[in-house]
């Protein structure tokens, strides 16, 4: 798999918002092949969504290239999505915006991503977890190739979270998607992703989420008490312990100026 061509290529990826004194992000490498589960963390501010906003091409970039491949189809889902409460939207409406798709379709993925049934209902009246899971349905309908996903699971709770990683496995699983996401949610990406990204500005480290959770740029970030929550979490949950290690302290070549 990590020979396939990447869906998208950054190298050497800097950008510096036109009111930012330093870089938000700089020299950072990237890339994401098919069918990859990859999460990105890092505390508030440290440029994961600017990342990810990079990549898809929405902000300029002071130094570095990111390549996309010819034709990609990317479904993403931003951090904040603003919709007017004073306007009536019904689900079905939203999902034909801003492109039109059947009422099949639609029914289709409402129905994958756990909420079936809900076309009539008001957008203001889903609870957070349906709207999230209605955001993925939506991002959904033009097959893509990619989906990026910036903080998804935003006021779910601890269930509510882990049902809907378990749905992105299940999506990549009957899709073949990539997935790019954001979390604040380790203990959970933990578990759902092949690759973890730990972001402070730059790289601090990345690897298999076993390895990052050693290594100790990671425990520095989140402190030691992940660390500890981390194998509280494996302890309850019954998975394959044999990959620990790998890529631990995995090496960057480019220098961190702390
Ligand atoms: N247009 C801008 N002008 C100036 N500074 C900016 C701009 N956009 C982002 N920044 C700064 O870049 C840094 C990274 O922002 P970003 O939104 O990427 O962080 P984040 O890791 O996604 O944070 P969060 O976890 O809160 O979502 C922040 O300090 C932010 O204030
Ligand atoms: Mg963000």
């Amino acid at each position: 798999m990590t020979d396939a061509t990447p869906l998208i290529h950054a190298t050497d990826l800097t950008v510096r918002p036109s009111g930012a004194e330093v870089p938000v992000l700089a020299h950072v490498d990237f890339a994401i092949r098919p069918a990859e589960i990859v999460t990105v963390v890092g505390p508030n501010g440290s440029g994961k969504s600017t990342l990810v906003r990079a990549l898809l091409g929405h902000v300029p970039l002071a130094a570095g290239r990111v390549e996309r491949k010819p034709g990609l189809r990317i479904g993403y889902v931003p951090q904040r999505v603003h919709i007017e409460q004073a306007l009536p939207m019904t689900v079905r409406r939203f999902l034909s915006l801003p492109v039109r798709v059947s009422d099949e379709r639609a029914a289709a993925e409402l129905a994958r991503t756990g909420v079936p049934g809900l076309e009539s209902r008001q957008i203001s009246a889903l609870s957070g977890g349906q709207f999230q899971r209605v955001l993925l349905a939506r991002a959904l309908l033009n097959d893509p190739q990619l989906l990026v996903l910036d903080e998804p699971t935003q006021g779910l709770d601890q269930p509510g979270m882990v049902g809907f990683y378990k749905l992105i496995e299940e999506v990549r699983s009957q899709t073949g998607a990539a997935v790019l996401m954001v979390s604040h949610d380790l203990l959970v990406v933990m578990r759902a992703s092949d690759r973890v990204i730990c972001l402070n500005g730059h790289i601090c480290c990345e690897g298999t989420p076993q390895a990052v959770s050693a290594a100790p740029a990671y425990r520095a970030m989140f402190g030691a008490d992940s660390q500890g929550m981390l194998a509280l979490y494996e302890h309850h949950h019954d998975h394959d312990h044999d990959h620990v290690g790998t890529g631990a302290g995995h090496d960057h070549h480019h220098h961190h100026h702390h």
